[in-house]
């Protein structure tokens, strides 16, 4: 069976990616996801946050950025609490270059312009094979509109896709006005590729002690259905790649992405809850569906339920929204009984 696939550039033997999470923290574990069979992996991110709070530190000669900056910081993870401070992060990327032979895609992870965009540069030198930026950011400010935020977003990728030679795949958040606007505006500023989506980090209430519950969920298969709809609607309108990211948890999930228009499919929570060796339950899977079905590449199957090529494009619309809410009924007690 031919999995192969053009993400971003780079040809992937399979469109299965590791997403950004803390697998590829150890080499180990990163050489059993390749041996299960990943197309490539996204390492954890580098925040902006780090970068920033190391160079303030480097700029006054302390010791630990942490307590230089405490009180900017406080509700920041120490400096020692992040997992791979800026330089282990650059050391990583060369040593998993070294153990694997897949691409190694780095993750910048930040919301405002600053310096910490250098960083794109330092993992293009340590051999990154491409780079996942991820522009996560909560905008509580009432003064702040939707437009200014995305103008600043695009300079962000504007600037770190003209300082390196490699790919950049831009991570966005489902909660854009329109989402395909935005993702041809990426395209424009200098993207190779659109991860469909950051998942959001929802905090909760403790009714008890009346106080906010980090948490972090691991995600489930509802979560594709967000995915679908805006591959399928953006993927007939963009020249980039496109990744899944978020509730690919089995062979049947990953191919409804692909037929939906992606390049890649994302995993993290599937393979945190199971083992990396799941991956290859998950591809096995993926190669026998398609050989009962009589494809032989994915080539036959990408894009084939987008908005251009799907058989009813309303359902992916309005039209169907409206139809489904206008034919549900509430059963009466006498049609309950
Ligand atoms: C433990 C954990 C750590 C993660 N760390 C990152 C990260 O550093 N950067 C990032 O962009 N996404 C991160 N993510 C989000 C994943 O890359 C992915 O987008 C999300 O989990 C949805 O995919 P899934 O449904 O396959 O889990 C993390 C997710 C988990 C569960």
């Amino acid at each position: 069976m031919n999995l192969t696939t053009d993400y971003l550039g780079l040809k992937l033997e399979n469109p299965m990616v590791i997403g950004a999470s803390p697998f590829c923290d150890s080499i180990e574990t990163a050489c059993q996801l390749q041996d299960a069979g990943a197309g490539a992996v996204v390492m954890r991110s580098l925040f902006e946050e780090q970068i920033e709070s190391e160079i303030r530190a480097l700029a006054h000669h302390v010791e630990s950025p942490a307590e230089s900056f405490a009180e900017a910081t406080s509700y920041f993870p120490n400096f020692s609490e992040y997992q791979l401070g800026p330089d282990q992060y650059l050391r990583q990327i060369e040593g998993l270059k070294r153990a694997l032979s897949i691409p190694v895609i780095g993750s910048l992870n930040g919301a405002r312009l600053g310096g910490w965009t250098d960083y794109a540069r330092r993992f293009e030198s340590a051999g990154a094979d491409a780079i996942e930026l991820n522009l996560y950011q909560l905008v509580s400010r009432a003064d702040v509109s939707a437009s200014e935020v995305e103008a600043d977003m695009l300079e962000i990728v504007h600037q770190v896709s003209a300082s390196v030679r490699i790919p950049v795949a831009v991570k966005l958040s489902p909660f854009h006005t329109s989402p395909a606007s935005f993702a041809k505006a990426i395209e424009k500023a200098g993207a190779s590729g659109v991860v469909l989506f950051n998942r959001f980090y929802q905090p909760d209430l403790d009714l008890d002690e009346l106080e906010v519950l980090p948490q972090l969920r691991l995600s489930d298969t509802s979560e594709l259905l967000l995915r679908l709809r805006w591959l399928a609607i953006i993927s007939p309108q963009v020249r980039c790649s496109l990744a899944a990211s978020g509730g690919v948890h089995g062979p049947g999930d990953a191919l409804k992405a692909l037929f939906a228009g992606a390049h890649a499919v994302q995993v993290v929570s599937v393979l945190l809850q199971n083992g990396p060796r799941f991956l290859s339950v998950i591809l096995d899977g993926m190669s026998r569906w398609m050989s009962e079905h009589g494809y032989s590449s994915l080539d036959q199957i990408r894009g084939c339920l987008n908005l251009r090529h799907c058989p009813d494009p309303s359902a992916f619309e309005r039209a169907n929204y409206i139809r489904i809410l206008q034919t549900w009924k509430v059963a009466t007690p006498h049609e309950k009984a």
